[in-house]
């Protein structure tokens, strides 16, 4: 793992965005890339930097093919807090990604049978366009990725789930009230998450900072989800000084994260 500690959001921002350039420039040659996509605050900053290497022409995602990491179930697709009408405000509208291109499970199938036939056929459509290259990531403060909650299984696939009450309550922002906030969800599964090439996790404030060190340095487990990142190759963790405040083993990752010359 690389955890990478910058001291303004503005810097977690150009270090998670350098990362995700250098994961794509590492997994993609004479492609279009596959981008793994995640809503929330915490990666903003990064998207807004993805935008300015498009403009600079370091970076293209008009062929590229997107997927969502999740979506509330009961919100009809033209909602404005459905996670498909937040990734096309804050990341289709910044970097050029077309709606079309855009995946994301479906939250708002007719039935029960018709929502899991499609939560399965998510991951299959990911391996059929070869992987996710790379996926972004946040952390809920439960220590949640996508909508994996404590408890997850840590090989599970793209399935529905309950929210925890915490969870709802953190996301009650975006409503106009917590009972509008959906009790469910369709997720990426911990599984899923860990098939894509390179993961870049970003996280801010202090709110995260029992997240981040369990995610890290706890035990891998799923009363932590985060903490199976513990077993991918390719992982990155962008935070700042807060999220960072409970880490055990500061001094190496700065060490760690110096370049090295032979
Ligand atoms: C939601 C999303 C997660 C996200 C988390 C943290 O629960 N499903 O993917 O990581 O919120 O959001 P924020 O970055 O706003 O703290």
């Amino acid at each position: 793992m690389k955890v990478l500690i910058g001291s303004t959001h503005e810097e977690v921002a150009e270090l998670a965005a350098n990362s995700v350039l250098e994961g794509l420039e590492r997994y993609v040659s004479n492609r279009p890339p596959v981008i793994g996509l995640a809503t929330g605050s915490s990666p903003l900053g990064l998207y807004g930097k993805l935008a300015e290497l498009v403009k600079a022409g370091r970076l293209d995602f008009s062929q590229a093919t997107g997927f969502a990491l999740d979506e509330y179930v009961g919100l009809p697709q033209s909602h404005e807090q459905s996670y498909r009408q937040t990734l096309i405000r804050d990341f289709c509208q910044v970097t050029g990604l077309p709606e079309a291109n855009l995946n994301v499970p479906l939250g708002d199938a007719e039935s029960l049978e018709v929502l899991e036939a499609a939560a399965s056929q998510y991951d299959e459509a990911i391996r059929a366009v070869g992987g996710v290259d790379v996926q972004i990531l946040g952390i809920g403060s439960n220590g949640h990725i996508g909508f994996n909650e404590p408890g997850t299984s840590l090989r599970s696939r793209t399935h529905m789930t309950r929210l925890t009450a915490r969870t709802r309550a953190d996301n009650a922002r975006f409503f106009g009230s917590l009972d509008e906030v959906p009790t469910h969800s369709v997720t990426q599964g911990l599984g899923t998450v860990l098939d894509a090439k390179r993961l870049v996790l970003v996280a801010t404030g202090q709110a995260k900072a029992d997240a981040i060190a369990a995610a890290i340095e706890g035990p891998l487990a799923a009363a932590c989800p985060a903490s199976v990142l513990q077993l991918h190759q390719d992982v990155t963790l962008v935070i700042d000084e807060e999220a960072a405040m409970h880490l055990k083993h500061r001094e190496y990752y700065d060490a760690a994260a110096q370049v090295l010359s032979l």
